[in-house]
């Protein structure tokens, strides 16, 4: 048998009052479609379909790299509309389970949708439901006293006694294909919302006898639908839970898992150790014993082994050899690479520049489009005037160089192998290998000189 996965992501998403569609909200730095996505390509499905309407071609390009379909829902009628729609661009269903999954419930685990598409394989209608300490905004499971499952009742046509009910429905339903299309056909919008509701169908299939299972799930965060901000940012403490989980399971010391936060992925060695108040985004590398400090943003960065940052760094597409330092207050912006043992301390920016074996930026300086050798020194202050105005250019800095503070070195320009720079030098000339570039106007002591003093009034 075939599985083809629908997915529902055509609605606004009214109740999060944004410009953005609902589903490109992101949680732990990548859009809520795009976890569902992932979670049901993990099935190895026929086709993985998705029902945009709202957003259009942002929602498209979000997953522009994924082999989803699409199929487009104009006017948001509902659930049940967009499930038709979905399954009408399917050439082929007879022998398929379909499973349908909704773009606002990102937590939702491959396991746990494994078990309702062999029950469905069975020809059962199946649905995952829930308890929830708060059902409020669900559709509620209605059994009878056998506890067969009777029908789903919407929260907007819910009475008093039945928003009582706490076992939901997650929206997550697994169906035989052919029956699916018998029963969406049952479908109205007599109801308080005047939408086709997918999940009317339950009622419909318990009136023809047909089996449905309703899978409770056993982890309540795993079905938690976002509608709304609050809702989004409380998904997101979870989410970052499981990755902060995931991470101490792996051998990485957190000093608090609820002050990490991962938007993207990490991949870690032995014994890194992060501090508090840490974001990582994109694809970060941390080596063994790398050491972050805390409040650091690390994103699309390879970081290796026994290298350490310490406090207030942001390290963006850079690359650290091993038991290079960095910080406290570093910026690296992207194309900084620097080799082992090389150290750039506080208040210093280094972007598309490489510094080779053993040199040292230490204090206060900016290094742009540089090329730095090995064992050079940058003294505090120093800057390289990489812009014209128009143009960028590349400062080119030999092994054992020696630059004095508070230098500027206007590119292009190169200093040659073991040179040393004055103190307070522009250089705008290349300084010839071994020698000693001054460039600055010459002290001068004026003797007896006489400090101005306020005029008497
Ligand atoms: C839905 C379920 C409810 C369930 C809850 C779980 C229905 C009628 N209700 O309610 O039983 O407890 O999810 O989270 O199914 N969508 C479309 N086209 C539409 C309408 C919705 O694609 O015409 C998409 C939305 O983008 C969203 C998903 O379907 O991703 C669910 O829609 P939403 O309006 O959020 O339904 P709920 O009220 O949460
Ligand atoms: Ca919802």
């Amino acid at each position: 048998m075939n599985l083809e996965v629908l997915i529902l992501a055509a609605g606004k998403g009214k109740r999060m009052r944004s410009s953005l569609p609902k589903v490109l909200h992101r949680l732990g730095g990548s859009s809520l479609l795009r976890h569902v996505h992932t979670s049901a390509s993990a099935l190895d499905p026929d086709n993985v379909v998705v029902v945009y309407g709202h957003g259009g071609e942002t929602v498209r390009e979000a997953l522009a790299d994924t082999d989803a379909q699409w199929v487009l829902q104009a006017e948001q009628r509902g659930t049940g509309h967009a499930v038709q729609l979905g399954l009408a661009s399917l050439p082929e269903i007879d022998d398929s389970v379909v499973l349908v999954l909704y773009g606002d419930v990102p937590l939702i685990r491959t396991s746990t949708l494994q078990p309702l598409i062999e029950q469905a394989h069975n020809g059962v209608l199946t649905l995952l439901s829930v308890r929830l300490d708060d059902p409020t905004g669900y559709g509620r499971i209605m059994r009878d006293r056998d506890a067969n499952v009777l029908s789903i009742v919407e929260e907007a046509d819910a009475d008093d006694a039945e928003r009582v009910i706490d076992e939901v429905s997650s929206g997550i339903i697994a169906v035989p294909g052919t029956l699916l299309r018998e029963l969406l056909e049952k479908l109205d919008c007599d109801n308080a919302q005047g939408e086709y509701y997918l999940t009317d169908i339950v009622g419909h299939a318990a009136a023809a006898g047909i089996p449905i299972a309703a899978v409770l799930a056993d982890d309540q965060d795993e079905v938690l639908g976002i509608n709304s901000r609050a809702q989004l940012a409380h998904v997101e403490r979870i989410y970052q839970r499981r990755v902060a989980q995931q991470l101490m399971d792996g051998g990485v010391a957190l000093a608090d898992p609820a002050r990490l936060d991962v938007r993207g992925e990490l991949h870690t060695g032995e014994d890194v150790f992060i501090d508090v108040g840490c974001v990582i985004e994109g694809s970060v590398t941390l080596g063994d014993r790398v050491q972050i400090g805390p409040y650091c943003v690390i994103r699309d960065s390879e970081i290796a082994a026994d290298a350490q940052i310490l406090e207030h760094c942001v390290i963006d597409g850079a690359t650290l050899g091993e038991r290079a330092s960095v910080g406290p207050l570093a910026r690296l912006r992207p194309g900084s690479r620097l080799a082992p043992d090389t150290k750039v301390g506080n208040f210093v920016e280094i972007k598309n520049a490489e510094l080779g074996e053993g040199s040292k930026v230490n204090h206060l300086s900016y290094v742009g489009d540089s090329q730095l050798g090995r064992n050079v020194n940058i003294g505090a202050g120093t800057i390289t005037c990489n812009y014209d105005g128009a143009n960028k250019h590349r400062t080119r800095i030999e092994d054992n160089v020696f630059v004095g503070s508070n230098t500027a070195l206007v590119a292009p320009v190169t200093l040659g192998k073991g040179a040393t720079v004055g103190a307070g030098s522009t250089i705008s000339n290349d300084v010839p290998a071994g020698e000693l570039a001054v460039a600055r106007a010459r002290q001068k002591s004026v003797p007896g000189w006489q400090r101005p003093r306020k005029d008497k009034k």
